[in-house]
C-alpha cells in the first residue's frame, strides 16, 4: 500500500470509531495535514453528524465549512469529546512531534480542549525514541525574537534553520531543529517553551494521544495503555470490531 491509502485506511477507522463515540450533541477536535484530510473527506462520505468542531488551522477550518460541519468557538467553555489529529513521530510510549504542517500550536490548544486525543499514523511514523525519524522538531517563534531564540536552542545542542516562505496561522515563524538530543521528551518541551519568543514547540509529550491507529498494509493497529482501555471499557468493542474489520 502506498502511504496514501495507509493514511485513508485509519482515517476510516477513525470515522468508524468517532460514529461510536460521538452523538449528534457533542463536539469534535480536528487536526490538520494530509492524513486529517482524508479524516474529514470520509466524515462527508459518512454523512457523520456532530454539533460541531474545534478546528486547529484555517486549512481545516475551510475544508470543515465546505462539508457543512460548524467550526465552533474555542473560547466558548466548552470541550470536545474526542480530538483527532496526525503526528510526524511517534514513539514507544505516545509522545509525537508534530508541526510539519506548521499547525502544531493550535493543534495543542484543540488537543488541551479535548477529552481524548486519537492519533492517526501510517507505520512509517513510528520511532523507537522521538528524533530518530526523518522530521526535525519544528518551534514556532515571534519574529522578533528569531536571533534570540536561535541562540538559546544552539546552547541547548540544537541546529535550528528557519522555513524559508513560511508563516503559522498566527502570523509566527517556524524554526525547524535538527540534532537536539529528544531522550527526556518532557523536559525538552518545558525547557524550549520557556525560552522568550517561543510560542509552542511540537513535542507533545503532556498531551498524549489516548489511543493511536497505526495503519499497517496489513490492517489498523491499535495502540493504547491498559488504564486508558479500562477508563474507556465501554468504547472498546466498537473500537475493536472498526480494527478487526480492517485486518480480517
Ligand atoms: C501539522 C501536523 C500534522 O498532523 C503532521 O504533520 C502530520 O501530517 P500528515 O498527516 O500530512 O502526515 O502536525 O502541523
Amino acid at each position: 500500500m502506498s502511504q496514501d491509502q495507509l493514511k485513508q485506511q485509519v482515517a476510516t477507522v477513525a470515522v468508524e470509531l468517532v460514529q461510536a463515540w460521538l452523538g449528534p450533541d457533542d463536539i469534535l477536535g480536528v487536526g490538520t495535514g494530509s492524513t486529517v484530510n482524508f479524516f474529514i473527506d470520509e466524515l462527508e462520505k459518512q454523512r457523520v453528524r456532530l454539533r460541531g468542531a474545534f478546528s486547529s488551522s484555517d486549512a481545516s477550518t475551510r475544508a470543515l465549512k465546505e462539508i457543512g460541519i460548524e467550526v465552533l468557538d474555542s473560547n466558548s467553555g466548552e470541550r470536545a469529546v474526542l480530538y483527532v489529529d496526525g503526528a510526524d513521530e511517534v514513539d514507544t510510549e505516545g509522545a509525537l512531534i508534530k508541526g510539519a504542517g506548521g499547525a502544531h500550536t493550535r493543534e495543542k490548544i484543540v488537543a488541551s480542549l479535548s477529552e481524548s486525543f486519537i492519533c492517526l499514523v501510517d507505520e512509517s511514523k513510528v520511532v523507537e525514541r522521538l528524533g530518530l525519524g526523518d522530521f526535525p522538531l519544528p518551534v514556532e517563534v515571534i519574529p522578533m525574537a528569531k536571533a534570540l531564540v536561535e541562540a538559546q536552542i544552539a546552547q541547548l545542542g540544537g541546529v535550528p534553520l528557519e522555513r524559508e516562505g513560511f508563516r503559522t496561522d498566527n502570523g509566527n515563524l517556524i524554526l525547524d531543529v535538527e540534532e537536539l538530543d529528544l531522550s527526556d521528551p518532557e523536559s525538552v518541551e518545558r525547557r524550549l517553551n520557556n525560552i522568550p519568543g517561543v510560542v509552542e514547540n511540537g513535542i507533545f509529550s503532556g498531551s498524549r494521544p489516548s489511543v493511536t491507529l497505526v495503519g499497517h498494509d496489513c490492517g489498523v493497529e491499535l495502540r493504547c495503555t491498559e488504564s486508558i482501555r479500562q477508563r474507556h471499557a465501554s468504547k472498546w468493542n466498537a473500537i475493536d470490531v472498526c480494527c478487526e474489520t480492517l485486518l480480517n
